[in-house]
C-alpha cells in the first residue's frame, strides 16, 4: 500500500507514522511527503529517511482550485492508497476532498466535535474543560468534521498553559495517528451511518 503524507511544518506526526511503518513492518510504504511550504522542517526529516519529498507552493497558483488540482496531480503520481494530512495547514476545496473520499484522513488537536478550527488548546483552557486530546478523522468537505477513526484523551492540569497542553496533546497524537494509519492500510475501517467501525485484525 502507498501512503502519501502532506505536511506544512515540523512533520512530527509524519515522522511518527514513518517510524511505525518501519518498526512495525506495515504492508505499506510512505510513497512521498509533500509540503505546501518549502521551509517545512519535515521535508528534511523525510528526506533523511529516504522518503521522496516534494513542495507545491500555494503562492504559485492563482486560485485555491488551481492549487488543489496541481496538488491532486502531484499526489496521484505516487498512486496513493491513503492520503494522510499531518499538520497540513490548508483548507481543501470540496472537489479535492471528494477526489480522495474514504481514503484521506486528518488529525485535529481536540476531542471533536469539540473545538473545530484553530487555537484549540487556548480555547480548551478558556472553556475550562477537564479532558482534552486529539482526533483522527476522515476528511469531508466540512472542516474538522468527518467520521472519527480514533481519539486520545488526557486530563487538563491546573498548571497547564497553552504550550504545555499543546506539547502533551502532540505526544498523544504521535501515539494515535500511527495506529489509525495502520488500521486504514489494513483495510480495517468501515464507515456505517457516519460512524467508523474498526474490524478485528486478520487471525
Ligand atoms: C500540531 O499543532 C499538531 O497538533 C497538529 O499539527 C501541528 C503540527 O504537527 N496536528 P506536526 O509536528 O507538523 O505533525
Amino acid at each position: 500500500k502507498n501512503i502519501v503524507i502532506l505536511i506544512s511544518g515540523v512533520g512530527s506526526n509524519m515522522e511518527a507514522i514513518a517510524r511505525a511503518c518501519e518498526t512495525e513492518r506495515w504492508p505499506a510504504r510512505i510513497a512521498a511527503v509533500i509540503s505546501n511550504r518549502a521551509e517545512a522542517g519535515g521535508l528534511a526529516t523525510a528526506a533523511a529517511r529516504g522518503i521522496p519529498v516534494a513542495v507545491l507552493s500555494h503562492r504559485d497558483h492563482a486560485t485555491r482550485e488551481a492549487f488543489d488540482a496541481a496538488l491532486a496531480d502531484l499526489i496521484d503520481g505516487y498512486a496513493p492508497d491513503l492520503v494522510v494530512l499531518a499538520g497540513f495547514m490548508r483548507i481543501l476545496t470540496p472537489g479535492f476532498v471528494e477526489r480522495y473520499a474514504g481514503r484521506m484522513i486528518n488529525i485535529h488537536p481536540s476531542l471533536l466535535p469539540g473545538f473545530p478550527g484553530l487555537h484549540t488548546h487556548a480555547r480548551a483552557l478558556e472553556a475550562g474543560v477537564k479532558v482534552h486530546g486529539a482526533s483522527v478523522h476522515f476528511v469531508t468537505p466540512e472542516l474538522d468534521h468527518g467520521p472519527i477513526v480514533i481519539q486520545g484523551a488526557l486530563d487538563v492540569l491546573p498548571s497547564d498553559t497553552e504550550e504545555s497542553l499543546a506539547g502533551r496533546v502532540l505526544a498523544l497524537e504521535h501515539r494515535i495517528y500511527p495506529r489509525a494509519v495502520r488500521w486504514a492500510i489494513e483495510d480495517r475501517l468501515q464507515v456505517v451511518a457516519g460512524v467508523v467501525q474498526v474490524t478485528p485484525p486478520e487471525p
